[in-house]
């Protein structure tokens, strides 16, 4: 028996995306970035967001289709949250279109389990693992436990995401949107010569915190009192991500301890950071475990990961047949602390 075909549809921020998957394998993988929209307002702008999501998702949808030499697929997995609710419900809306036009099931998934699943799935790694999600709107370490269907959330930050902190520190810089990228590249250029603290490692638990050493960086250039040079700001871009990316990777350390796992999977639009990657890399290999991140393509927000997780949702018959999936709220203020 050949493995179903899932359509993955996803439009929770400012990517359009949509993927095709056969069981494991990706057919198709096709994002639209929104960046251009938002780059004049130095962040989403959920209305251009849900806009764009609305003139752009027909067309993503037949690229994919077309990409993966396919007519119709046996499923279609739409992200229904967290995300911006108007843009989700672009994406929503849509893939209860088409199952009613091809009559198969509507799968709803969870967009930071896609994060995690997708990277589990193209790297290999079947559970238990621990994951972590560093993403624009989310920074969250979980368990994700054998035969389980959805990880059990750990900890995670207390205010800003790892990818939100990129993004205001590249503002206070004046280095434009998105952040990540572009800090990132300006690191190249500088050295860990700026003091700054250890981004709220010494929370407890699994809590993280970026507002400090976000806050940091605003009375650093304060201090100075004029605007930095190019060096300087590259100095501040690299001591500013060495610190950020010390603390995920002390955060996941003490994961791996506490679980005493073998495999940490990360996921999300930070997961592509190259410093991150060598801090969390060094921590798990001191622990003799090892660290999986994203091919190209698979950090930023994509479809095929919506897929894969629609997939095994689908392969257990976990999803609620020809129901509307409402997107999730996402917590804000007391609401989101009393969440977390
Ligand atoms: O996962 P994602 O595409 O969207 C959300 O679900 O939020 O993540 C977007 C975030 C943005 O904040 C962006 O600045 C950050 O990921 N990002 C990076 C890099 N590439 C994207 N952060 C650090 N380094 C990068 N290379
Ligand atoms: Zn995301």
């Amino acid at each position: 028996m050949t493995a179903p075909v899932v359509l993955g549809i996803e439009t929770s921020c400012d990517e359009t995306a949509c993927g095709v998957v056969r069981g494991r394998e990706v057919l198709a993988n096709v994002v639209a970035s929104q960046e251009e929209l938002h780059r004049d307002f130095g962040g989403v702008v959920p209305e251009i967001a849900s806009r764009a999501h609305l003139e752009r998702l027909p067309g993503i949808f037949r690229m994919a289709m077309e990409g993966a030499g396919i007519a119709r697929a046996d499923a279609v997995a739409v992200t229904t949250g967290p995300g911006l609710i108007g843009a989700l419900l672009v994406g929503v809306s849509f893939a209860e279109g088409i199952v009613r036009g091809w009559d198969v099931p509507l799968i709803a998934v969870h967009h930071l389990y896609a994060h995690l699943w997708g990277v589990a799935v193209v790297r290999g790694v079947k559970p238990p693992f621990c994951g972590v999600v560093v993403s624009g709107g989310h920074t969250a370490f979980y368990v994700w436990e054998e035969a389980a269907l959805r990880p059990a959330f750990l900890g995670g930050t207390v205010d800003d995401a790892a990818g939100e902190a990129f993004d205001k520190v590249a503002s206070l810089l004046g280095l434009g949107y998105p952040g990540g990228p572009v800090i990132e590249r300006t690191a190249l250029e500088g050295s860990d010569t700026v003091d700054l603290p250890l981004a709220g490692a010494d929370m407890p638990g699994l809590s993280v915190s970026f507002s400090g050493l976000k806050t940091a960086v605003l009375y650093h250039l304060k201090g100075m009192g004029r605007e930095p040079d190019e060096k300087e700001k590259a100095d501040i871009a690299c001591s500013f991500q060495q610190r950020a990316a010390c603390t995920i990777a002390h955060k996941t350390a003490k994961m791996l301890d506490e679980t005493g796992l073998s495999d940490v999977v990360v996921g999300g639009g930070v997961a592509a950071n190259r410093a991150l990657r060598e801090a969390v890399g060094a921590a798990c290999e001191e622990r003799g475990t090892e660290a999986h991140f994203p091919p190209p393509g698979l950090s930023q927000d994509n479809g095929a990961m919506t897929a894969l997780y629609g997939g095994l949702l689908l392969e257990h018959g976990e999803y609620e047949r020809r129901e509307f999936a409402v997107p999730e709220p996402f917590p804000r203020g007391k609401e989101r602390q009393r969440a977390l």
